[in-house]
């Protein structure tokens, strides 16, 4: 079950596997292909309609996987055929999920998606069994232990994020937060955050400040690492990220694809990101990974089924190079 994934091939720099942990939400994408998404009072004629393995947390945990590290994954799912399949996903992908707890009242999580001719999404989520994640401390300390890095995100209950973060923190664990879905963040989870990654409406809602440009998004980010990450990455889509630490800010532009559905993307870039700097690269390195990875996981239909290996990152083609914003 902690195997790597079989095709998360690629020339290591540590002899050691990354060891990631994910704590986060698993859930069954309903998704809906439509020509475009209707309006307010507006019914439109799907094309077709897939279940598919989803969930930040879920995504988060594959995409680690993918890029060749060891995952345990905490989550909560219901007693439900959902949940079995979400379970029978993270096996495919070598996850451990001995951290995952079964809730015989509630069911598991779902995403209702609609996706456009664009590759756009609108997704609507029903949280179910996440909404009533609680952290077990012994199975958090399992997968704390010797890990590299613990991926978090919003989709349960932020006082578990909190403690998760804050346990990481007393372990030497380095804190990864996706703050997505928004929600305003204590100070208290600030400053137990190493990387920030969120996108350019989060950085804009959380700097108070308007996200549209790189350079709106290194002033953004600057504003955010004063409250306490070290490093702060904002996402801007086809625009790629900005990268800010210690060193100052720099742009890494993004890669021209032909979208098919934007689903996960975000998840992708932060499991790559993760995995990266979790092996000892730079975060430049880090983000063009995430970068590559996530222009990938576009080209794909789904959530799950869309996220790259690292064999296949590795193989796809180099953004223009980053530069700097002064
Ligand atoms: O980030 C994409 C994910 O958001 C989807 O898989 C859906 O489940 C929602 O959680």
């Amino acid at each position: 079950m902690t195997a790597p994934h079989p095709s998360a091939t690629g020339t290591e720099s540590r002899p050691a596997l990354p060891r990631i942990a994910v704590v986060g939400s698993l859930n069954m994408d309903i998704v809906l292909r439509v020509p475009r998404a209707p309006g307010g009072g507006e019914t439109v004629m799907a094309e077709s309609l897939h279940h598919i393995p989803g969930g930040k947390g879920g995504n988060q945990a594959v995409a680690c996987a993918r890029q060749g590290a060891r995952v345990h994954l905490l989550g909560r799912v219901g007693d439900d055929a959902h949940g079995a399949a979400l379970r029978a996903a993270l096996d495919a992908d070598g996850i451990d999920h001995a951290g995952v707890q079964t809730d015989t009242e509630a069911p598991t999580g779902v995403a209702c998606i609609t996706v456009e001719s664009t590759g756009e999404n609108r997704i609507v989520v029903v949280g179910g069994a996440n909404a009533r994640f609680a952290i077990d401390a012994d199975a958090l300390d399992t997968a704390l232990r010797g890990a590299d890095g613990l991926l978090l995100q919003f989709e349960v209950p932020l006082p578990q994020v909190q403690a998760a973060a804050a346990r990481a923190r007393q372990a030497g664990c380095p804190v990864v937060l996706n703050p997505s879905p928004m929600q305003p963040i204590p100070d208290t989870l600030w400053r137990l955050v190493d990387t920030l990654v969120a996108n350019e409406v989060e950085a804009a809602l959380f700097a108070d400040c308007e996200v549209r440009t790189p350079e709106d998004a290194a002033h953004a980010a600057r504003l955010l690492r004063a409250l306490g990450p070290e490093r702060v990455v904002v996402t801007l889509g086809a625009a790629g990220a900005v990268a800010c630490d210690g060193s100052g800010c720099r742009h890494h532009p993004g890669l021209r694809v032909q979208a098919v559905d934007t689903t996960a993307a975000g998840d992708t870039f932060l499991g790559a990101l993760t995995v990266a700097l979790a092996r000892g690269e730079s975060l430049d390195l880090a983000v063009q990974t995430g970068v590559r990875a996530a222009a990938l996981c576009v080209t794909r239909p789904g959530a799950q089924p869309s996220i790259p290996t690292r064999a296949e990152t590795a193989a796809s083609p180099l953004p223009p190079d980053w530069s700097r914003i002064a």
